[in-house]
């Protein structure tokens, strides 16, 4: 493994990302962070010191191959960026779904296409794909959130495939949350209050805990925290694995 590894973290701006980044720069990683959102960037300059930062749209392939140049070689790949749109599929704006895809299934497909000769030049990597429990298992209404999540796993299986025929440390991992503290599921608990008429706090319990056994979010340092143990020297043999850290969800 290298002494100081080079880190490149899509959608670290915010929420998991954002945690995975500090999370990985404590361990005294060099951290480029990649977003869309230039001021969040700006703001995590001013409290991450080292950290770069490159503001690229993942929804633009453009901005994709643009990002991979600049960023040049790669210890580790953490696939993060994302979002959700909820809507019934005979109202799914492909507009959206086309977006959708592009953030969530062919940008970490580039990045990873991109960062692989390098790992495997340099006998090790890391790539890290942040699925979710939605890459295992559906929910109504997220056709195009739940088709790229299980898109992200089928493709974390076959980069560890490729990767451990050619070096046994470059490895793939997807990891499965289900729902964590972040701006994305918060924006969603507002939604669904709307939708379904009732309080915040019943949405959380009755809506989006309704399948897990442990009823609370996951904080963004606990996804962080599996992050950084599958990028451990000892994870090699993790290669292919799906983590999931879903409170249960999946135990029924
Ligand atoms: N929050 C959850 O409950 C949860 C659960 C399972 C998986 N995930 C996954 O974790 C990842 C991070 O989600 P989060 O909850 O931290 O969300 P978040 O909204 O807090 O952060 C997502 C980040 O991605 C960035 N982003 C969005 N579109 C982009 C684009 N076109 N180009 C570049 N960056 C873009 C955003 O600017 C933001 O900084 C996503 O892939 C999400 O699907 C989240």
């Amino acid at each position: 493994m290298p002494e100081r590894r080079r880190v490149l973290v899509t959608g670290g701006a915010s929420g998991i990302g954002l945690a995975v980044a500090r999370r990985l720069a404590d361990d005294g990683d060099r951290v480029v962070v990649a977003d869309v959102d230039g001021a969040a960037l700006h703001r995590l300059e001013q409290t991450l010191p080292g950290c770069v930062t490159v503001v690229a749209d993942l929804a633009r392939a453009e901005d994709v191959h643009r990002l991979a140049a600049e960023v040049g070689a790669v210890d580790v790949l953490v696939n993060n960026a994302g979002l959700q749109r909820v809507h019934p599929i005979e109202r799914f704006p492909e507009e959206e779904w086309n977006t959708m895809l592009a953030v969530m299934l062919t940008a970490p497909f580039l990045l990873t296409k991109a960062v692989l000769p390098g790992m495997y030049d340099r006998g090790w990597g890391r790539v890290v794909n942040i699925a979710s429990v939605h890459g295992l298992v559906a929910s109504p209404y997220k056709a195009c959130y739940v088709a790229a999540k299980h898109a992200i796993v089928g493709l974390t299986k076959v980069v560890a495939l490729e990767a451990g025929a050619r070096c046994a440390d470059v490895t793939a991992h997807a990891i499965c949350p289900s729902y964590v503290r972040t701006p994305l599921v918060e924006a969603q608990i507002a939604d669904q209050a709307r939708a379904h008429g009732l309080a915040e706090d019943d949405v959380l319990t009755d809506v989006l805990l309704a399948s897990n056994s442990v009823k609370r979010l996951i904080e963004p340092e606990e996804v962080a925290e599996a992050v950084a143990f599958v990028c451990r020297p000892g994870a090699w043999s993790m290669s292919g694995s799906v983590l999931t850290l879903d409170a249960g969800w999946l135990a029924h």
